[in-house]
């Protein structure tokens, strides 16, 4: 038995004192200082964030600090004040870091970090407990490069304080020596009554932004609440440019060199399009690549060439060759494109190396050629190592044109796009599988839309530690920067030159003397900004570089990160608190990372609130893997938080037992020992799935359930089913989504359900008489606590559980198709097992392979009255060779 899962009960609710939470109306911590203070001088921006909090019970209590900041910055600043005393965070070599956080780890101790939010932002998320009526003050300070995109660059603030500060600020400073040529503030704060709020102040070269909300106004944004604000505020703005050699600002011997010179005419492009239509770009995915491309195509210019590749197992040209963007052209490849279907394999390498043939064989004097890959999943027939794929793209391009990619969704690897990107000049960009995923798509090709110049060499006399200094090609809305040392102390004599090929022949810009000295103001500021372009562009190029070369990126990164104190993916910060109450350690995620949750050491006492509770759920698991327990808990405002925690193999608890102590906490204690914190996955919620088999006894087994999940997914039906876990990972599901066709969508909650075909939307209470839609191949009834859906060949009912205060969803399938590729967390459609007698663990044949297995009960969630039968549990890879991943989905 001991290999084999076995699931403990789920512990119940602990106790409930919302009455009382709802009667202290006060709140137990009180931000009432909360700053943002952003100085932007040459695009170079740094962000301080300043929150001042009192703990306002007669009690010590943890307070915690948590702010949202943009991914392309770098922390290189966080300390906390309490009682007089400053901790200041230290920036380490992430390995070091790391092995601090572990004997934190094991002497009981937890961690926290930064993690990737949406798109744009990171979360930086920490807490220290402050004793009763005591202060606690947080500074955190990062910085970025404002990168031009289409024009404009953009600085973006998002403020969230959890509850309306009597004294909030934010105060903008942009200073641009040639000048400001326009700027707007927007971004969800600057709404509603908040504009009031903002004040905008400019001269020729200056401008302030401040941000005084009332405390009032602070609860009356677009997405501001009771709990004060929650939204952006986004500086768009661009700079003069005086001089088409561009404009340079020298300040204690670094320059920086910004050059975007607009006096050129476009050079007319070949370009080539690869788009995947692979069986995973099915439903909105596809439909939003063929909305793009009709615009982007439209978009296209008179003189441009252009091919369009679509690929699955096999690749289709609309033409062998490059054609003219005429008008007749471009709508017989809108047909073309309005025929995309998706279904199949996914053949990269093959489609990629047709796309360089193209423009190798056909690409016209005087253009610049650009390939485009669109595509949301791995190479999966073909050529599949993906080594191979960027050895053999590398090689057919050969340097001469870039790849761009852009991975769509999350299920792509995107590091397998970084690199082909990289190494071909190019860069991949994450399109967010989204209802805007085509203004996304659309947005990346207007950024290259428009090349001006090509092979752009950039020289510069008297100079070290240059930042990248050549270019492939330049884009209209774009900007070239290149940052350096300057050796020859004689400024005078400092000259630039650019040397690059515009449409039909070569320019040079050349510049000298008069160059801007900033010294006086901050010293060091185009220093840093020096460094933050280096190790930028040093971790991109990290992700082609092989052996010696990769060690020395590596080593110069981390030099320079230390130096200049930048939470890299390469340096972490370590957080000392008072009285070693616990360390903490903050990682850049990658770009591309899956949003991933942390496993914590194992402890004695695991859970312990400090403060007044509503509820507490806690459940444990133990399977062959090891334990995870896991706390949520409700506290008054009706935040939720959570907690988990791993424990391995060897040191599986026995027994896990949760205890009460007093009204406000609670303790989950496991047999004392000592622990190694665990470095395999994180812990999920687990659903138990029940499955009927072509056999007389039912099989069983234990998913680990992201947040989100695909239930069932029937490409040829064109219908997907997913499962959102309820938020407390009780037994079921808080939503279910059905998409058939693409213009069916049917969303369920608790409470209710939507249901759209596109043109007409129909709404259901659970709590209404039986009801019956019916149109074209969709029937819908409802009847008591249960949701029964035909969708062509396929029917489904969803069902209402409510157990012991708890109330969720479980889908039953009814009918599908069989023999067809089914993919999601309720597998495949028939699968049968031979049982092997005579063994001592009890024994099945499943797709000819040995698995243990042992017979449980549990509750049959696909009936009404949920009764309890007898299951083989098998681990779910045993009916499945896909990864759990692979059953990931970012939106329901
Ligand atoms: C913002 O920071 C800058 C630079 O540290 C400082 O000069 C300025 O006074 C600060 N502004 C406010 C309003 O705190
Ligand atoms: C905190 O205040 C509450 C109510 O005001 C009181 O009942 C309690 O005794 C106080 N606790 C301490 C430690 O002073
Ligand atoms: C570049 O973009 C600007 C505005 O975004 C536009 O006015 C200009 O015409 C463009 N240049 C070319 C060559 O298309
Ligand atoms: C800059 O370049 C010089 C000479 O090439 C080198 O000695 C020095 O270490 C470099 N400095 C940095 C910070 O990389
Ligand atoms: C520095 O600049 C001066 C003036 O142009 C030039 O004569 C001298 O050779 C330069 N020195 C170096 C080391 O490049
Ligand atoms: C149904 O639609 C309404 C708005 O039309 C929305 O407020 C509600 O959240 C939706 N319910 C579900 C379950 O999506
Ligand atoms: C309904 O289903 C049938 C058979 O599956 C199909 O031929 C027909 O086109 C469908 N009708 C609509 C309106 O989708």
């Amino acid at each position: 038995m001991d290999e084999v899962a076995l699931r403990l009960t789920v512990f119940g609710l602990l106790f409930t004192f919302a009455n009382l939470a709802a009667t202290i109306k006060k709140q137990d911590i009180d931000i009432y200082s909360f700053h943002i203070n952003s100085t932007v001088s040459s695009r170079y921006a740094i962000t301080i964030i300043t929150s001042r909090v009192t703990n306002v019970l007669n009690q010590s209590q943890e307070v915690h600090f948590e702010v949202k900041i943009p991914k392309d910055a770098f922390i290189s600043q966080f300390r906390m004040t309490i009682e007089g005393k400053t901790y200041d965070g230290v920036v380490k070599e992430k390995e070091e870091a790391q092995q601090q956080y572990s004997q934190a780890v094991s002497r009981g101790q937890s961690a926290g970090l930064v993690s990737a939010v949406g798109r744009t932002l990171e979360d930086f998320k920490t807490s220290v407990t402050v004793a009763a009526f005591s202060k606690v003050t947080f500074e955190l300070t990062y910085e970025e490069l404002l990168k031009r995109r289409l024009g404009k660059y953009e600085l973006l603030i998002n403020a969230q304080p959890m509850q309306p500060v009597a004294d909030f600020k934010i105060d903008i400073h942009i200073h641009e020596n040639p000048g400001i040529s326009f700027l707007e503030v927007k971004g969800g704060l600057n709404t509603k009554d908040l504009t009031n709020a903002v004040t905008t102040i400019r001269s020729d070269k200056d401008a302030w932004v401040k941000f005084y909300p009332t405390r009032d106004q602070q609860t009356k944004c677009d997405d501001c609440s009771k709990n004060g604000l929650n939204g952006n505020l986004i500086i768009v703005y661009d700079a003069v440019r005086q001089k088409q050699s561009g404009d340079l600002m020298v300040s204690n011997e670094y320059f920086v060199h910004y050059f975007a010179p607009t006096d050129i005419q476009r050079i007319p492009k070949n370009v080539v399009f690869i788009i995947d239509e692979s069986g995973s770009m099915l439903g909105k995915k596809i439909e939003q690549t063929r909305l793009a491309m009709l615009r982007i195509l439209s978009d296209l210019d008179e003189n441009d060439h252009f091919g369009l590749i679509t690929f699955s197992g096999h690749f289709q040209t609309w033409k062998p060759e490059l054609l003219k963007a005429t008008e007749g052209n471009v709508e017989e490849a809108k047909t073309f494109v309005r025929r995309i279907k998706s279904g199949g394999n996914t053949d990269i390498n093959a489609a990629v190396l047709k796309a360089v043939d193209m423009i190798n064989t056909y690409s016209q004097e005087g253009s610049a050629s650009i390939l485009i890959l669109l595509t949301d999943g791995d190479p999966t027939t073909g050529e599949t190592n993906p080594e191979k794929i960027q050895e053999n793209v590398k090689k057919a391009i050969g340097e001469k044109f870039p790849l761009y990619s852009l991975g769509f969704g999350f299920d792509v690897s995107f590091e397998f796009l970084k690199k082909l990107s990289l190494e071909n000049n190019g860069v991949a960009h994450r399109i967010y599988e989204d209802s805007d995923a085509d203004l996304q798509l659309q947005g990346f090709y207007e950024e290259v839309a428009i090349p001006l110049l090509t092979d752009v060499h950039l020289n510069y006399q008297g100079v070290a530690n240059l930042t990248q200094s050549t270019f492939q090609q330049y884009y209209n809305g774009s900007e070239i920067v290149v940052a350096g040392q300057i050796t020859n102390n004689s400024l005078e004599s400092f000259t630039t030159e650019v040397i690059a090929l515009s449409k039909s022949t070569k320019v040079v810009y050349q510049s000298s003397g008069p160059t801007v000295d900033l010294s006086s103001g901050r010293p060091e500021h185009v220093k840093r900004l020096w460094a933050f372009l280096t190790v930028k562009q040093l971790l991109e190029k990290m992700v082609f570089l092989e052996g010696l070369e990769k060690d020395n990126a590596k080593k110069h990164i981390i030099d320079l990160s230390l130096k200049y104190k930048f939470v890299t993916p390469l340096t972490s910060m370590v957080v000392t608190k008072p009285q070693d109450e616990e360390m903490q350690v903050a990682h850049k995620p990658e770009e591309g990372e899956k949003p991933k949750r942390h496993s914590y050491g194992a402890r004695r006492q695991m859970f312990m609130p400090s403060h007044p509770v509503n509820r507490i759920l806690a459940s444990s698991s133990v399977n062959q893997h090891g334990a995870w327990v896991s706390a949520f808990y409700t506290r008054r405002e009706n935040q939720e938080t959570s907690a988990s925690w791993g424990l391995n193999k060897r040191k599986r608890p026995k027994m896990l037992r949760l205890l009460t102590m007093g009204d406000s906490s609670a303790i989950l204690q496991l047999p004392s020992m000592t622990q190694k914190p665990l470095t395999t996955s994180p812990p999920l919620w687990r659903i138990r799935i029940l499955k009927s088999s072509g056999n007389a006894k039912p099989l069983c087994y234990d998913v680990p359930v992201a947040e989100k999940v695909r239930l069932q997914q029937n490409v040829l039906s064109e219908f997907s089913m997913n499962g959102q876990r309820e938020s407390f990972g009780g037994e079921g599901f808080s939503r279910i989504s059905i998409h058939y066709k693409t213009n069916h969508h049917l969303l369920l909650s608790t409470n209710e359900i939507n249901y759209t075909d596109g043109q007409e939307t129909v709404k259901f209470s659970w709590e209404q008489d039986l009801t019956h839609h019916e149109r074209e191949n969709v029937s819908l009834i409802l009847r008591r606590n249960e949701f029964d859906v035909t969708m062509g060949n396929i029917r489904v009912a969803i069902l209402l559980h409510k157990k012991d205060g708890d109330i969720f969803l479980w889908p039953a399938i009814w009918q599908q198709p069989k023999y067809v590729v089914l993919m999601g967390i309720l597998g495949e459609a028939d699968i049968s097992y031979d049982e092997i007698p005579g063994s001592q663990t009890p024994t099945l044949k499943i797709k000819d392979k040995e698995v243990k297995t042992s017979w449980v009960m549990v509750k049959d969630y696909r009936l009404a009255s949920a009764p309890v039968v007898g299951c083989w549990l098998v681990p779910f890879q045993a009916l499945t060779q896909r990864e759990l991943s692979d059953f990931t989905v970012t939106q329901l």
